[in-house]
């Protein structure tokens, strides 16, 4: 394979368009994408489905490892869109509602639930697109390419709300709240090109990162 063992990174804020993205690139590549947000959102599932208090429970983290331990998270990285298995149960519907957008911040800044997280991501098979906010930087330094997507709060909240039925201004002040709670992960690579989705479309954005991708 041409692209045997090459990988793409794509990191950025909340909704910057970093799955569609990442799943547009992917494809033309044609190879997968994986969405490292996910497995944060999964751990965050087990920890609620546990009925963790994720703002009582005395070391939560201690907690949270020990339900990762208990069950099989498995990501399953597909082109077209990225499923996430609990054993045999497949809760990849699941990972998106308000109440884990809400308690993933909480989850993230664990050092512990991130070496789990990047564990996973790095016994995966290359090539592939990683997606997220820290794969450029503390799990694939060594990546072959490097993007970080950002765009103001407002368009993200006014392309946000078009999956989902709130009023923008909720949402954009949710993912300035989610953007404070990021920032330490967030930083992009020193070599990652920046791009600022604001007046590009998603197929602007897929046609930009291939045109900067030598990799033929
Ligand atoms: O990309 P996403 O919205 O699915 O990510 C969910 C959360 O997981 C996000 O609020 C921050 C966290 N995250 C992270 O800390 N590091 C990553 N590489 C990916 C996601």
């Amino acid at each position: 394979h041409r692209l045997r063992g090459v990988i793409v990174t794509i990191d950025g804020v909340a909704a910057s368009g970093k799955s569609s993205v990442s799943g547009g690139v992917a494809s033309a590549l044609g190879i997968p994408y994986v969405s490292s947000g996910l497995l944060y959102r999964a751990a965050t599932l087990l920890a609620l489905e546990a009925g963790l208090d994720l703002h009582q429970t005395a070391d939560l983290e201690a907690a949270v490892l020990q339900e990762l331990a208990r069950h099989t998270l498995v990501l399953e990285p597909l082109a077209a869109g990225n499923r996430v298995w609990e054993g045999q149960r497949e809760i990849t519907e699941r990972l998106h509602s308000t109440r884990i957008d809400k308690g993933v911040s909480i989850i993230a800044v664990m050092p512990r639930v991130r070496a789990w997280v990047d564990d996973q991501l790095r016994a995966l098979p290359a090539p592939f697109v990683a997606e997220g906010r820290d794969m450029g930087t503390a799990v694939f330094p060594e990546a072959s390419a490097k993007f970080y997507l950002t765009a103001s709060p407002r368009i993200r909240a006014e392309r946000r709300a078009k999956e989902r039925p709130e009023d923008i201004p909720a949402i954009e002040a949710a993912l300035t709240r989610r953007d404070e709670l990021d920032r330490a992960q967030i930083a992009p690579a020193p070599d990652a090109l920046v791009i600022d989705t604001g007046p590009l479309d998603l197929q602007g954005v897929i046609d930009l990162i291939l045109s900067k991708l030598a990799l033929s």
